[in-house]
């Protein structure tokens, strides 16, 4: 009997070890417990989420799933993990989530960054990467280096408007680059509609993280308009045409002058040209959502990128000054830095690498889709998941940064042998994985380096002063939730002595 007893009791084990490995579920990576049905809804608070997500690294490793309503949130904590599987699998790690509110309802789709993975993600990927590529973006130097003497006059004019002058900065420079549109006051229709959409889509339609309750609860999208909760489709048929409008204006204004003879190169011109007379109806749509992706895609970044860096220099005046003595050094007083510059000032080069860490701009990337049930090391990621890469977390690994929440340039020039230096490299983080990797990224990085090392020739930032002479130390708030951002603070923006030089007054 005892046998008999043991037999069926070894049997009944097989049975349940078997169904249990065969249940998805108990693979799935660790993370926080959900509750029934609607999963980790509660945990996911939208505030500097990225510190949520650290914690969870430390507790449950490299690889976190949580889900919501069934729906499966997967964070890559570690960079290897995210180059396994958004690189090297990227066939099926390169999709993006169904959005309804921001893809299908406000027009979205026809923007890259939200398109899924299929034709029109591919064609339009390819034309943006064959004009974004370090060769090609050296024909942009001289208008980057043009727009840097409007942008230090208008900070210095009015100090406290920062956050918009560098709006208008990246604005005017990406419509130059992309529509060969000059700017030439601050009433240019193009900007006006440019900066008005930008504004709508990083507050309006992401500012809570891109998800809206019927992404979640997708019949939502059939509510009729008159029905009490159908706010959100108002809002989406305005915000339609605001971005319809957007993508439309500066591309037939374009269109005008590449007609008429005026056009000037730029990223347009260049594949119009390139298609020649054989230019298709799909062509054209190509050429013209690529560069509205673009411009959408630069200005939120850019942002968020140069007043971080802004916050850094408030909060580290002995970096400032050491990055100011090096520029005086190699560049001297009569002049602002230029690309030629570059290779000689090895401390800035640290300075720019540190910004980038320190302030992880866009902390959980955006979201790649898993468009295959997938296995890694024994977890099971189920088909539909919503992966992020946890580049907050990648870049406060403190085995690469020691002391890693500290705002330290000089951790970039310790001895260290090559492998180990293009490992602790930051641009290898902050611009995403794999086939969804940012390709703006070398335009990103260049027009970054000149800006900020042009401000710091020409202008002092520092804490502010009251009337009283008590040092004000910056209240540092993030509010968007996509975009590490800080919002607006109290600092002190003057120019040096030599500052009129500089910027040919
Ligand atoms: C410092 C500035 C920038 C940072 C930190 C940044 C970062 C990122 C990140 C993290 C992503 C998501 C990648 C992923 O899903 O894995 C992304 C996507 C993208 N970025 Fe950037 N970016 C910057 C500037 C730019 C600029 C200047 C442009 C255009 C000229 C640009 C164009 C794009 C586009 C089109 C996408 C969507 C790519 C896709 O969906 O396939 N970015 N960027």
């Amino acid at each position: 009997m005892e046998y008999v007893g043991s037999t069926l009791f070894a049997w009944l084990l097989l049975v349940v070890l078997v169904v249990y490995s065969r249940s998805p579920s108990s693979h799935l990576p660790p993370g926080p417990k959900g509750l029934p049905l609607i999963g980790n809804i509660f945990d996911l608070s939208l505030k500097e989420l990225w510190l949520s997500l650290e914690k969870w690294a430390r507790e449950y490793g490299d690889i976190v799933y949580i889900h919501v309503f069934g729906t499966g949130l997967v964070f890559l904590n570690d960079a290897e993990v995210a180059v396994d599987l958004m690189d090297r699998k990227g066939s099926i790690y390169s999709d993006r989530p169904h959005l309804v509110m921001a893809g299908e309802l406000c027009g979205g789709y026809n923007i890259m960054s939200f398109t899924g993975y299929n034709d029109q993600f591919r064609r339009q990927r390819r034309l943006m990467q064959r004009a974004l590529t370090p060769l090609v973006i050296k024909n942009y130097h001289p208008l980057l280096e043009m727009e840097t003497i409007p942008f230090l006059k208008r900070l210095l004019s009015k100090p406290t408007s920062y956050v918009d002058h560098i709006r208008r900065y990246a604005g005017t420079l990406t419509l130059n680059v992309i529509y060969g549109h000059q700017v030439t006051s601050d009433d240019d229709r193009c900007l006006k509609i440019a900066e008005a959409c930008a504004d709508v889509l990083a507050n309006d339609i992401a500012g809570g993280g891109f998800l809206w309750l019927v992404d979640v609860l997708p019949f939502l999208r059939h509510l009729p308009m008159w029905a009490p909760g159908s706010g959100f489709k108002h809002k989406a048929i305005k915000w339609k045409a605001q971005l319809t409008e957007f993508a439309t204006v500066p591309y037939d204004e374009f269109k005008e002058n590449m007609a008429n003879g005026t056009a000037k190169t730029c990223y347009c011109s260049t594949l119009v040209e390139a298609a020649g007379k054989s230019i298709t109806e799909q062509d054209e749509f190509d050429i013209k959502y690529s560069a509205n992706t673009m411009y959408s895609a630069s200005l939120d970044t850019t942002i968020t990128v140069v007043t971080s860096f802004m916050l850094c220099m408030v909060l580290n005046p002995e970096v400032r000054i050491k990055a100011q003595e090096e520029i005086d050094r190699v560049v001297g007083k009569d002049r602002l830095p230029n690309f030629t510059d570059r290779p000689n000032l090895p401390y800035m080069e640290c300075v720019l690498s540190e910004v980038f860490r320190w302030t992880s701009p866009v902390p959980y990337a955006l979201p790649h889709r898993l468009m295959e049930d997938d296995t890694y090391r024994d977890y099971f990621i189920p088909k539909g998941s919503f992966v992020f890469a946890n580049i907050w977390n990648m870049c406060r690994d403190e085995r690469m940064y020691p002391d890693a929440h500290a705002f330290v340039p000089e951790r970039f020039a310790q001895p260290a042998d090559e492998e180990t230096k293009k490992k602790r490299d930051p641009k290898n983080f902050v611009f995403g994985f794999g086939r969804r990797r940012c390709p703006g990224m070398y335009l990103a990085e260049q027009s970054t380096w000149l800006l900020i090392t042009s401000m710091l020739a020409a202008l002092d930032i520092q804490k502010a002063v009251d009337e009283k002479g008590n040092v004000i130390e910056p209240e540092v708030r993030y509010e968007n939730s996509v975009f590490r951002m800080p919002a607006p603070f109290k600092m002190d923006i003057r120019p040096r002595e030599h500052a009129r030089k500089l910027m040919n007054l």
